[in-house]
């Protein structure tokens, strides 16, 4: 039996649904639980036996770990046995918020002018000595040279809008960032959006683009009946979204854009435990989500274990998606379309 394990916190609704759905689909010789584990041996393949035995998850799902250091051990304990897991807690561990941004530039990804900023306070337990080689002052000038007096001062290591600041002036940007203790900081410009929208991406291939209002309260941000939005735009989001997904390696992840004067600008892709929250994204997001990530862990599962292979680079990749058939579709008349649909 290939077993499928959900290992999640606080959320209720989509470990439950992710589990019925998959145990519903009735596929030979794989079956969807809950994760269950204590204290893991080294030596051992997550406590269950030893070394020549296969590890007790073909797949783990992961939807906590990034709050639980225990966790994203286990989990890279459970992969360095063969499992597979969504998302790679390699890379997790390894990606963070201003690499996603050079790299998007990079890939042709429009994104806001990001600067990258030293700690307002020495990280815990440094000294005057350990910073010699930073520029003193810094170069402020450059830096509002760049990305301007308005914008969002946030976390390279965010997330749910923690430390996150919208500052509008110079006095309001210092006032941010002397709160920002040792934390290490992007500043970003502010994108003055008419429409935002949060993309699922699941297995590097489905996509599904949702309005999203995030000055709306937290509830109420997933817009249930949003105006047309033109083609061009959402298949410019999903080709987007997706190149960003495949480069970064993520399985499942949302992509969020911003647009200014119909350019979509990514704001936030390092997103491996997207919220799945019934109440907040709706049934009919909530619908399509289970589903595709029930499709997604089955496929995984079918050719899960993997048999490990002993280098650290190698933990690091993703699997390769293969490529789509390069054939040419006629182009499409323009028009405008319901966003909230499969792209
Ligand atoms: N450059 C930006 N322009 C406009 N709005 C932004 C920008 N950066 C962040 N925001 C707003 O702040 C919110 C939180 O920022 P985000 O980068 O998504 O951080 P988190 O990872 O904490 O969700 C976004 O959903 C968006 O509403
Ligand atoms: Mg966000």
């Amino acid at each position: 039996m290939k077993r499928i394990g959900i290992l999640f916190g606080g959320e209720n609704s989509f470990p439950g649904a992710l589990v019925e759905q998959i145990n519903a689909r009735n596929v030979n010789g794989i079956q969807a639980e809950f994760v269950l584990t204590g204290a893991v041996e080294a030596g051992n393949q997550g406590n269950q036996g030893n070394q020549n035995k296969p590890p007790r998850y073909a797949v783990l799902i992961d939807r906590i770990s990034h709050l639980v250091p225990f966790y994203r051990a286990f989990l890279k304990h459970a992969a360095l046995h063969g499992t597979v897991v969504i998302n790679n807690p390699f890379w997790t561990s390894a990606d963070d918020k201003f690499f996603n941004y050079a790299l998007a530039a990079k890939l042709g990804v429009h994104v806001p002018p990001t600067v990258l900023l030293p700690h307002k306070q020495l990280p815990p337990g440094a000294t005057d000595r350990t910073l010699r080689n930073l520029e003193y002052p810094l170069d402020w000038e450059a830096v509002f040279a760049a990305v301007g007096e308005e914008g969002f001062l946030k976390p390279i290591h965010g997330g749910g809008w923690r430390d996150v600041y919208h500052v509008h002036n110079r006095e309001e940007f210092f006032r941010a960032y002397d709160q920002t203790r040792d934390l290490c900081m992007v500043y970003q410009k502010a994108i003055e959006f008419t429409e935002y929208f949060r993309c699922y991406v699941v297995g590097q291939r489905k996509v599904r683009i949702m309005e999203y209002d995030p000055r709306r309260p937290h509830s109420e941000r997933y817009v249930e009946n949003p105006a047309p939005v033109p083609r061009t735009l959402l298949k410019r989001m999903r080709m987007e979204a997706l190149k960003l997904c495949r480069a970064l390696g993520y399985e499942f992840n949302s992509v969020e854009f911003a647009v200014e004067r119909g350019v979509p600008y990514a704001i936030d892709f390092m997103n491996p435990v997207p919220d799945a929250d019934l109440h907040s994204i709706g049934q009919a997001n909530f619908d399509w989500i289970v589903k595709e990530v029930a499709d997604l862990a089955i496929a995984k599962a079918k050719t899960a274990p993997h048999p490990p292979k002993l280098r650290s680079a190698v933990f690091l990749a993703s699997e390769p998606t293969p490529a789509k058939s390069a054939t040419k579709k006629k182009a499409a008349p323009k028009k405008k379309i319901n966003p909230n649909v499969e792209g």
